[in-house]
């Protein structure tokens, strides 16, 4: 007896899932009970050089008339004809595992209510963060914890091309350039550089740590990198920092903080240490304290065992997570009401006195600023004459 599964888009990610299902069979085998088996390969394309090359097919309805089928892997990505194969395959009690970070975040609430509905599953533990553990460890390691903040830096593509900025002191056009030729950036790049990737990342993580309570990502303020120069760098290593991109959460006292911002991230904080295409997600419970999940977030393999992990998972029919995400998503705290700490930068910190608020004087330039409105920055800018602001994370 074998479990039979299809891989619907044969990509990075959907073409490392058949490798990895193939290089590790034996031990697969072993754990789940029985042979995990890739019956069909969905995709508009041929791959002729790929020893898989048997298996694709053009024809969706290879996939979802054949009986056999028990799994669905999407590695398609998107949120339009994966939509709708995902609900395909879900109405007909085919579990789904993904890595679609996109569809997740945007249509979650449904497709796990669908999965509910038809006794499957649909799992997206790659969806966040690669190869990382994190969705799992959350729905079930810290399931007896009240998850008060997570802070992580989710989006690969970005971190590489901050740390080149940093460390070879490359401009971002240059920065983004080289991130390509690596193959690490997209030839559209803006989901990456504009924070839309970390903000459907953080609409999952958030969800899930407000217990199923929908954050749905387009409420989510994201700000990108493309506007960070080599001087904003010099300026926070000139303080001890590193600029991250940093998507937060916290549970807040009446709704909800999330937001992705590039952030001052202090050399005391784990998260400094994050460079180049490396993720990490720091998370703090109530009973926890903190942990932090570090490791590849993205690229074929490492996201490719994140999602054979799922699969294993719903092989075994243990389907944890798929508890129920309300319909509508819950309203979070407005952007200009979130109180956060920040750097400015002004000409002669000796010289400027900021009224109302705790302040640290971190340097000639630069002062750190704890505890401000959102929407009382502005004012504190043109007060003090600052010349710039950004986000600080100790
Ligand atoms: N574009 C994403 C990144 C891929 O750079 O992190 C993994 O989700």
């Amino acid at each position: 007896m074998a479990i039979n599964i299809a891989i619907l888009g044969f990509g990075t990610v959907g073409s490392g899932v058949a490798e990895t299902l193939d290089v590790n069979k034996d031990v697969i085998a072993k754990r789940v009970g029985e042979e995990i088996l890739v019956k069909h390969i969905l995709d508009i394309r041929d791959f002729p050089e790929s020893r898989f090359a048997g298996l694709v097919t053009h024809n969706a309805e290879d996939v979802f008339t054949d009986k056999d089928i028990k799994i669905a892997v999407e590695t398609i990505g998107g949120a339009k004809i994966a939509y709708e194969f995902t609900k395909r395959a879900l109405s007909s009690g085919i579990s789904v595992v993904t890595s679609n970070k996109e569809l997740v975040s945007t249509k979650g609430p449904e497709l796990i209510k669908i999965a509910q509905e038809n006794g499957c599953c649909y799992l997206f533990e790659a969806a966040v963060g690669g190869g990382i553990p994190i969705i799992r460890p959350l729905y079930k390691c810290l399931a007896a914890n009240k998850i008060t903040r997570i802070a992580g830096i989710v989006n690969g593509t970005t971190n590489y091309i901050l740390s080149q900025m940093k460390d070879e002191g490359l401009d971002f056009d240059t920065a983004l350039k080289q991130a390509q030729a690596n193959g690490f950036a997209e030839a559209n790049p803006s989901a990456d550089i504009d924070g839309i990737d970390a903000q459907r990342k953080l609409s999952i993580l958030s969800t899930i740590a407000n217990d199923g309570e929908y954050i749905a990502p387009d409420l989510i303020s994201a700000e990108g990198i493309s506007k960070i120069s080599v001087a904003d760098m010099e300026f926070a290593a000139s303080i001890g920092c590193e600029i991250k991109l940093i998507a937060l959460y916290e549970c807040g006292e009446d709704k909800p903080v999330c937001y992705v911002a590039p952030t001052m991230v202090d050399k005391s904080n784990l998260l400094y240490n994050v460079k180049d295409v490396f993720n990490a997600v720091m998370v703090d419970g109530n009973s926890l304290g903190r942990a932090m999940f570090y490791g590849q977030g993205a690229g074929t393999l490492p996201t490719a065992s994140a999602v054979c992990g799922d699969v294993l998972e719903a092989a075994m029919g243990n389907p944890s997570e798929s508890r129920a995400w309300t319909s509508e998503s819950v309203d979070i705290t407005p952007y200009d009401e979130i109180v956060a700490d920040i750097v400015i930068r002004v000409d002669n910190a000796a010289n400027v006195t900021v009224k109302g608020y705790a302040c640290v004087y971190l340097s000639e330039e630069a002062i750190l600023i704890n505890g401000i409105k959102h929407k009382d920055i502005e004012a504190v800018m043109t007060e003090t004459g600052a010349k710039s602001w950004m986000h600080y994370l100790k």
